[in-house]
């Protein structure tokens, strides 16, 4: 009875998600991370398959547990990440990059562990930019193919969030690009979440918020009537 009551409107589409935060090696014992988690691209992915997905998760030192039926490609670096996405998206009709890339990467990593001496001057890490995968998948979209990225932003002297995302979604030319607030309490780890999403000319297509799998349904039916063309 409960398979009859799941939707599966999103049944024959093949999804590939990211989600996480990329590690960039500084030596054999210590990295350049950040604070992605994994938790809204696990959500994201787990409602797609629900809604009848056959869902990839490309997954960047995620912290918690994958959704049963997600096949998972685990990764640590950007490159690898970058790597993988482009093998998996080839044939997806949708892509979702919800995982924290490093903007920044070490520009070289240390063969042995970095010592400490007393009186030497601590080292400097020299940082090379990683390439912009989203901007990648986007260069190489084919056609019908719905692109979603998803942008952090914080408010600025130079604009609020809003500004931000919208200059992003211009920049970036996402199918659809989810603008979360992020601070100390919000965004980040086991707390609700609350997005606004943009299509490529940074016009607002719809907002939603709760829980991270409030976020993911949302944001689901927006792909869903991208795809089908159908509002849902
Ligand atoms: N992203 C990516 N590759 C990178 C950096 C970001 O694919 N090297 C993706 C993220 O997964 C996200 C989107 O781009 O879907 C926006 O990431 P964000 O960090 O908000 O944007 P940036 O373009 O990196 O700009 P900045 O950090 O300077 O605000
Ligand atoms: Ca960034």
């Amino acid at each position: 009875a409960l398979a009859l009551l799941t939707p599966t409107d999103l049944a024959g589409v093949r999804a590939v998600v990211s989600a996480g935060g990329t590690r960039e090696p500084v030596d054999p014992v210590r990295f350049l991370g950040n604070r992605g988690t994994g938790r809204q691209g696990v959500a994201v992915a787990a409602e797609l398959a629900r809604r009848g997905a056959d869902v990839t998760l490309v997954a960047a030192n995620v912290e918690i547990g994958i959704p049963p039926g997600v096949a998972v490609v685990p990764v640590t670096t950007a490159l690898e990440l970058e790597q993988a996405m482009r093998d998996a998206a080839g044939d997806a009709d949708v892509v979702v990059m919800s995982a924290a890339v490093a903007d920044f990467r070490p520009s070289t990593t240390a063969p042995a562990k970095v010592k400490k001496a007393d009186g030497v001057a601590p080292p400097t890490i020299e940082l090379v930019t990683n390439p912009d995968v989203l901007a990648g998948l986007v260069a190489a979209r084919h056609p019908g193919q719905v692109i979603v990225g998803f942008a952090a932003e914080t408010g600025d002297d130079a604009g609020s969030v809003l500004d931000h995302g919208r200059a992003k979604a211009r920049r970036k030319g996402a199918d659809l690009l989810a603008v979360n607030a992020v601070g100390t309490d919000q965004g980040f780890g086991d707390v609700p979440n609350a997005v606004v999403v943009l299509d490529a000319a940074g016009d607002e297509v719809g907002r939603a918020g709760g829980s991270k799998a409030d976020v993911a349904r949302g944001l689901v039916d927006l792909v869903a009537a991208r795809i089908t063309g159908v509002d849902t």
